[in-house]
């Protein structure tokens, strides 16, 4: 199997490294390309064995999994370089939640799918989201899924829930890492605590937190229930959170899905020449 990247910017890069760190490809397998090809001549001189392709076209061609790793703005010129060379046979993957699956089944003859993926995958952990267009067959969603679970955890979502899914799992990590500085501040400001000891306990904290809510079996609401003990300190605490936080959540998602929906305008005038107020 030969799987062809598009695009080897901060997430480019980090699946490439993910695939093959975690004996999912071998490198020989991988074609890369990207606009400034100097980025991925870098990431190769990383990676002996990873092949360069010179162009876009030259990436897309033979590759039977192509991944496109690009902005979403960034489309429309790569889809019109590789739209002469893809085949039926070969499955398409983009990697960004506002081009929608209709936008590129209508742009390209194969089959399509859409992952999102998070930076946890770089630690080989994480949900890996999956969406699939029309075109494609079980067996190239097991492929795929298959190749998705060396670096995290596959999981389907439907494309209507694509913006909230990846508010939680791909935001989320800056959303999670913003919470733990804020409070290491916190911490160093109110009592003195070195930083890089408050910022160790509060990520070990949240690693451990993490496998309690995947394989620990609690729900966010047990495990409160089971660490705030009636009348302790726990229970003050998250008085405090909910006084101060309770409402923060509705406003980021809101503020998410207005500048998704924005981005998706701004495809579909990319697309389509359909008119952006
Ligand atoms: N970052 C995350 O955690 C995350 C998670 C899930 C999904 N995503 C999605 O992944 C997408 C890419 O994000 P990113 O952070 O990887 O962006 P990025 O670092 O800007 O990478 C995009 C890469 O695409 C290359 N490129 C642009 N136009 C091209 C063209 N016509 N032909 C070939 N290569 C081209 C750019 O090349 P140059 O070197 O010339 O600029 C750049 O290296 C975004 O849509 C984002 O929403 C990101």
């Amino acid at each position: 199997m030969r799987v062809g990247f598009i695009g080897t910017g901060s997430m480019g890069s980090i699946l490439i490294e993910a695939f093959i760190r975690s004996g999912a490809l071998n490198p020989e397998q991988v074609v890369a390309t990207n606009r400034t090809l100097s980025k991925v001549e870098r990431l190769a001189e990383h990676i002996p064995g990873l092949q360069v392709a010179r162009s876009n076209k030259e990436a897309a061609e033979g590759s039977d999994l192509l991944f496109l790793c690009i902005k979403p703005l960034e489309f429309k010129e790569v889809i019109e370089d590789i739209r002469p060379v893809v085949t039926g046979e070969q499955l398409v993957i983009s990697i960004t939640s506002p081009v929608l699956l209709r936008h590129l089944e209508e742009q390209l003859p194969c089959k399509i799918a859409k992952i999102i993926p998070s930076i946890t995958n770089y630690v080989l952990s994480g949900a890996a989201l999956c969406i699939y267009g029309n075109r494609t067959m079980p067996e190239d969603e097991v492929l795929l899924e298959n190749l998705l679970s060396h670096i995290g955890s596959p999981i389907r979502v439907s494309e209507q829930y694509t913006r909230i899914s990846s508010d939680l799992s791909s935001c989320g990590p800056a959303f999670l890492a913003y919470f733990i500085q804020k409070y290491a501040e916190a911490a160093v400001n109110a009592t003195g605590i070195s930083e890089e000891e408050a910022t160790l306990l509060a990520s070990e904290m949240t690693l451990g937190t993490g496998k309690l809510l995947t394989t620990g079996g609690f729900t966010p609401a047990t495990l409160q229930k089971r660490v705030a003990v009636p009348g302790g300190i726990t229970a003050e605490g998250l008085r405090i959170m909910e006084k101060e936080l309770g409402g923060v959540f509705y406003d980021l998602i809101r503020t998410t899905h207005a500048k998704y929906d924005e981005d998706v305008e701004k495809v579909e005038a990319r697309f389509f020449g359909t008119q952006v107020d």
